[in-house]
């Protein structure tokens, strides 16, 4: 098998902004990866007949021996310039826990695996939420956050999220955030660097569904977004793709909100 440098490893692949991002990256080796192998050969066939270089394999980001499977495969193909991990749930999956372990425990699992493969110049990028910025610091919930996989983190959060998914997943999203700046140091220590980008309403299937549940929020939403439209896949893309470049090589432990600035008024709204 050839060895390749530089690959981009994309997580939540087949879905709507893990697919922009992988169509940001013209000439460089890309693996997604995604819940369903069948999704991912499919997704794996279309860019490649766009003209990619891209491979797959599947992977459930919350079970750790998929995880290693993922490692192993990403290892023997070459070395890592970047993990872009998209994959995720929204609150409308009515499951606090799987919301939980899916957005945050999930995030912290890939971040500890894929740290064994980051070398000098590599980067992971977390995708947040613009909801984790209407979520206040608080000492409590923070530690519990920061340490997801400890076994009462769950219990702690649940206590001030009222059973209310679509909150849980801000509060997962901004544990997502919190995770750049614990592991900033350790990634630092290779030269590797780590941030979130948190993306504000994007026209994925993702976007969609939860536009089907609440119809008239989401026109309130875009209403009162200063560039008065949602953002498009390639909004994130973009970003993501300028964080993973050597032009960033001085930002880590940081979030970038790509939101078309409506979380400031949502936050004025209250
Ligand atoms: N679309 C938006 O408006 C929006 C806004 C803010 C944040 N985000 C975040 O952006 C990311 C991507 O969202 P999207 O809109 O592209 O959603 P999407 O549903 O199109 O893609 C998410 C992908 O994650 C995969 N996934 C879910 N659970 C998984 C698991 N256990 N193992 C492996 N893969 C799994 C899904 O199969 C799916 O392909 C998510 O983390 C989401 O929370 C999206």
């Amino acid at each position: 098998m050839k060895v390749q440098k530089n690959m981009i490893v994309i997580t939540g692949g087949v879905g709507g902004i893990g697919q922009a991002c992988a169509r940001a990256f013209k000439n460089q080796p890309i693996i997604i990866t995604d819940y369903l192998q069948e999704k991912v050969d499919e997704t794996v066939e279309i860019l490649s007949e766009e003209g990619f270089d891209v491979s797959g394999i599947a992977c459930d980001i919350t079970d750790k021996n998929d995880i290693d499977k993922l490692i192993e495969y990403v290892a023997d193909k070459g070395s890592l310039k970047t993990l872009i991990h998209t994959a995720g749930i929204s609150g409308a999956v009515k499951n606090l826990k799987k919301v939980y372990t899916i957005d945050l425990i999930a995030t912290e699992l890939l971040v500890d695996a894929f740290y064994k493969l980051a070398v000098k110049d590599s980067a992971a990028i977390l995708i947040s939420s613009m909801m984790a910025h209407t979520v206040p610091a608080n000492k409590e919930y923070d530690e519990a956050l920061t340490n997801p996989q400890a076994p009462e983190s769950f219990d702690i959060v649940s206590r001030f999220v009222n059973n209310d998914s679509d909150m849980m997943y801000n509060f997962a999203k901004r544990g997502v955030q919190l995770l750049t700046h614990k592991n900033a140091d350790k990634w630092g220590g290779k030269g590797a660097r780590i941030v979130s980008v948190s993306p504000g309403v994007i026209e994925t299937p993702m976007a969609l569904k939860a536009a089907e549940e609440h119809p008239d929020h989401m026109e309130k939403i875009r209403q009162a977004t200063p560039l008065k439209r949602n953002g498009k896949p390639e909004d994130i893309a973009d970003v993501v793709y300028f964080l993973a470049s050597d032009a960033a090589r001085f930002i880590t432990s940081t979030d970038i909100l790509v939101d078309g600035g409506v979380v400031h008024n949502i936050k004025k709204m209250g």
